[in-house]
């Protein structure tokens, strides 16, 4: 009796030690507690207004038998109302957001001839489970030291900004945080350089081939968020370890968590869905024009009006963002060589490379743009199991069934004038949670980013 009382003991202790020595492995991550229903809480102590989703579910529709009804779905231009969330490309699927009254519109619509499945039904509960169960955490510092804290659960801007500036401050000779605008709302515009200095290269950049990272275009895709900050942790890993890698000596890298910052703010205040940035547009009640259509490669002006989540604005570069992304590389031009472009989102498991304005634009280098996205893909599949689909841009856009819904892409933007290899990342999942992915895939996301970008790091590298 007493033996097994002191050896369970011993094996208690054991575990603890394991536990607080492990730095950094998934395995043994405590599972977080499910939450609690959302209606059970005090409305006041909500994230955010959460009444506003009760009526409405997340439905998938199978249109690969009905294209006319794909194509109402998908240029989304008719009087019944629904959000778009994502299309799957393979599957020939699309999720939309919808409420009962509307959804039973379509079927009339459509004599009943739409082959459907509820994916959330109870979308109020699922936005909610997204949320930190503690939302007062800036004043944590334990959440910012703890990298197996932080990347529990998603994070707020005010607290990305104190744990970037926690890191700089740790490795001021590798990460330098920049400031480089200002967004509508006034919101710092920030990106992250990582550059390992070197003798032979004193002004910090020499012959060193860049790569650029971006997250959070539309502002409800916080999985693309989290992945970027999760790549810089793990780079400074790698760095800690081998320091002297031809990764740091060749190249460098510029990280941008949050390409939206005014819009990312409004999910985690007032809507878990928004997508856009939050300018003003010429329609006085809409805001936010959609980044992602904005770009001046091939813009064409949406068919989406000033309130629809599609928006492009009047002219090429009117949000905000693409502008001072685009004057910081007027600026810089001469002091980057940008090699490598990737720009996470979500959802569908996806690599899609350009161009998104038109499937009938050869990308030039076709072969090498190809091999490089399929080795993105076997990355991934060897690390996880995932299967990222390899597509081109303009079939996940339907660039063919109407131009302006594949124009003005940050992605087109950059391979045409910026990158010489380019990719959008659509990370997980394919659909049970969309937008709304449970805070524990954090980590096993970000180290699929990771492991596609050790790919992308070596294909530069070992080149030549
Ligand atoms: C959108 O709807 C309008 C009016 O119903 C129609 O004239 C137009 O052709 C539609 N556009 C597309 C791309 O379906
Ligand atoms: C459709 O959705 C809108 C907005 O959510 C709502 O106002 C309207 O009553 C719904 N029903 C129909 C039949 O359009
Ligand atoms: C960037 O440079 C291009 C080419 O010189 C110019 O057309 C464009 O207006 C510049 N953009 C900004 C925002 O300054
Ligand atoms: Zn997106």
């Amino acid at each position: 009796m007493l033996y097994y009382k002191i050896l369970s003991l011993i094996l208690v202790q054991v575990v603890c030690t394991i536990q607080f020595q492990v730095p950094f492995s998934l395995g043994s991550w405590p599972e977080k507690t499910s939450q609690q229903h959302y209606s059970q809480i005090d409305s006041k102590d909500h994230p955010v207004n959460l009444n506003q989703y009760k009526d409405d579910y997340l439905i998938r529709i199978d249109y690969a038998s009905n294209p006319d009804l794909g194509k109402y779905l998908i240029t989304n231009n008719g009087t019944i109302k629904f959000n778009k969330w994502n299309k799957n490309v393979k599957q020939q699927t699309i999720d939309i957001q919808i409420n009962e009254d509307n959804m039973s519109k379509l079927l009339q619509e459509f004599n009943n001839d739409v082959n459907f499945k509820v994916i959330i039904e109870d979308l109020s509960q699922t936005v909610f489970e997204t949320y930190p169960k503690n939302l007062i955490q800036t004043k944590d510092e334990d959440v910012l030291i703890n990298s197996e804290l932080f990347f529990q659960d998603y994070r707020n801007l005010e607290t990305i900004d104190a744990w970037l500036e926690l890191i700089q401050l740790t490795y001021p000779d590798i990460i330098n945080i920049e400031e480089i605008g200002e967004t509508y709302e006034h919101r710092k515009y920030k990106i992250v350089h990582f550059t390992v200095p070197s003798e032979q290269t004193l002004d910090g950049h020499g012959d060193r081939r860049t790569i650029v990272i971006t997250g959070g275009v539309h502002a409800r895709e916080w999985i693309s968020v989290s992945s970027v900050l999760y790549s810089i942790y793990e780079l400074i890993e790698l760095y800690k370890i081998d320091p002297q890698s031809k990764i740091f000596r060749d190249l460098d890298f510029i990280f941008i968590p949050v390409f939206n910052p005014d819009g990312y703010e409004y999910t985690w205040t007032t809507d878990r869905l928004w997508r856009k940035n939050r300018q003003d547009t010429v329609h006085p009640r809409c805001f936010g024009i959609d980044i992602d259509h904005s770009f001046g490669y091939h813009w064409t002006k949406s068919s989406d009006w000033a309130c629809g989540d599609e928006y492009s604005g009047e002219e090429p570069f009117e949000a905000l963002e693409a502008k001072i992304w685009e004057e910081y590389l007027n600026n810089t031009n001469s002091d980057h060589k940008i090699w490598g472009f990737i720009d996470l989102h979500s959802y569908a498991e996806e690599i899609l490379y350009p161009y998104a304005f038109s499937c009938k634009e050869q990308p030039r280098d076709e072969e090498n743009l190809l091999e490089l996205a399929w080795g993105l893909a076997k990355a991934i599949r060897m690390q996880s199991g995932t299967n990222y689909q390899v597509f081109a841009a303009c079939l996940d856009r339907d660039a063919d069934l109407l131009p302006d819904l594949g124009a003005g892409t940050a992605l087109d933007y950059m391979y045409h004038n910026r990158a010489y290899f380019a990719y959008q990342l659509k990370l997980r999942d394919t659909g049970n949670h969309g937008f709304l992915l449970p805070p524990k895939e954090i980590v096993p996301v970000g180290r699929e980013v990771v492991a596609s970008l050790k790919y992308l790091f070596h294909f530069l590298v070992d080149q030549d």
